[in-house]
C-alpha cells in the first residue's frame, strides 16, 4: 500500500536551497533520510544516502550542494550528482546514482512523499 507523508510546501523550496527531512514511516526502522531540491525550477526528491558509503550526504543541516550550487555534492569524499537525475559524475562512486524517491503536489502547494 502506498503511503504519503508531508513534505513541506513548494513555496519552502527555492532553488539552489534543498532541504532535508528525516521521515518516519515504520516506528521499528530508522527514519527515511530525504533530500528535496529545486533545480531549473522543477522538484527532485532523492534518498539522503551516499552510493559510496551508505552514509547521508550532508554533516550540516540542509548543506547539501557543491560551491558553485550546481550539483548534490556528498560532504564526506566530495562526490558531485547532477541535481535532476542523482548520477554521479564525479568522486568514488563515479557512474552510481541517488536513489530517487516520488514526490506529488497537490492542489494546496503542498508536497507530498509517496513510499510503498
Ligand atoms: S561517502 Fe560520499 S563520496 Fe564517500
Amino acid at each position: 500500500m502506498t503511503q504519503r507523508y508531508f513534505l513541506c510546501h513548494q513555496h519552502d523550496i527555492a532553488e539552489t536551497q534543498p532541504r532535508g527531512f528525516d521521515i518516519e514511516t515504520d516506528p521499528s526502522q530508522e527514519p527515511l533520510a530525504v533530500l528535496l531540491i529545486r533545480y531549473d525550477n522543477q522538484l527532485y526528491c532523492y534518498q539522503n544516502r551516499c552510493p559510496h558509503l551508505g552514509i547521508p550526504l550532508n554533516w550540516q543541516p540542509n548543506d547539501f550542494l557543491s560551491l558553485e550550487h550546481t550539483h548534490i555534492q556528498c560532504s564526506t569524499h566530495g562526490a558531485l550528482f547532477n541535481p535532476n537525475d542523482g548520477q554521479c559524475i564525479m568522486g568514488p562512486c563515479n557512474g552510481d546514482q541517488l536513489t530517487p524517491l516520488t514526490i506529488e503536489c497537490d492542489e494546496d502547494d503542498k508536497i507530498w512523499l509517496k513510499v510503498s
